[in-house]
């Protein structure tokens, strides 16, 4: 599903990841680790589409990220969802509107937006905000809409950079245990955080940590994957 070779990438002079090589099976769950300044970011924007490859390859999704043209990459959108730290929603707009948007600029049909809103509002105990603008609503409640909204397209990938960062515990445990619910369905999930106590709560995923845009460490062997 995801498959990482050789990659670099630099901003200016400064190498901010350094020969990056691992892969993920369909439904992994991968904790990206790793102090501020590492390359999570970095990595989890280059695996979006949203920063070109400079140096390496690699594939997500059936995407070969070398050669996506960009005006290939909403297609590459509609297979990778992605959740940022500071939510990126629109907050003068309400819960339905932010995460029916993605399904409305592909095109689709008003009653199934109906639908599957609806349903995926209803799994984040959102329903009954549904019609509240975004910015009336708590910071954890706001993070779930940008989780909803990434997941409304039933995406293959979800990323998610530092989603529980400005949570506190309580919505954090809550928080992880959506990605959870979708992991469980199968969609393969890269979660970065530094939160140590989170990534001990997950047993049976996978840990990679990067330190100064290197791997420090991983705890399953980089050597038997890949092609
Ligand atoms: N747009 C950018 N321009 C210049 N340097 C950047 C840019 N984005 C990130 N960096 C640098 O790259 C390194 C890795 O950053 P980042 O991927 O955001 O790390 P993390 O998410 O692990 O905190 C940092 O040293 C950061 O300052
Ligand atoms: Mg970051």
């Amino acid at each position: 599903m995801i498959n990482v070779r050789y990659l670099s990438h630099s901003f200016g002079r400064y190498w901010a990841l350094k020969n990056i090589t691992f892969s993920l099976e369909k439904g992994d769950f991968l904790f990206l680790t790793g102090p501020s300044g590492a390359g999570k970011t970095t990595l989890m924007r280059l695996l979006h589409g949203s920063l070109p490859l400079q140096r390496g390859a690699a594939a997500i999704a059936g995407f070969d990220l070398k050669n996506l043209a960009p005006r290939k990459r909403y297609l590459l959108r509609r297979q990778v969802a992605i959740v940022f730290q500071d939510f990126k929603i629109l907050p003068d707009r309400s819960v339905w509107d932010n995460v029916a948007l993605p399904l409305i600029v592909r095109g689709m049909v008003k009653n199934q937006v109906q639908k599957r809103v609806r349903a995926v509002l209803r799994g984040l105990s959102l329903d009954r905000k549904s019609w509240c603008l975004c910015r009336e609503i708590s910071g954890g409640e706001q993070q779930r809409v940008a989780v909803a909204r990434a997941v409304v397209v039933n995406p293959k990938v979800l990323l998610a950079d530092e989603p529980t960062g400005n949570l506190d515990k309580k919505l954090s445990v809550q928080l992880m245990e959506v990605f959870r619910q979708f992991h469980v369905h199968g969609t393969t999930v890269v979660f970065a955080t530094h939160n140590e106590e989170l990534i001990r709560s997950q047993s049976g995923a996978k840990v990679l940590a990067l330190k100064d845009g290197s791997i420090a460490g991983a705890n399953w062997s980089l050597e038997e994957t890949g092609v």
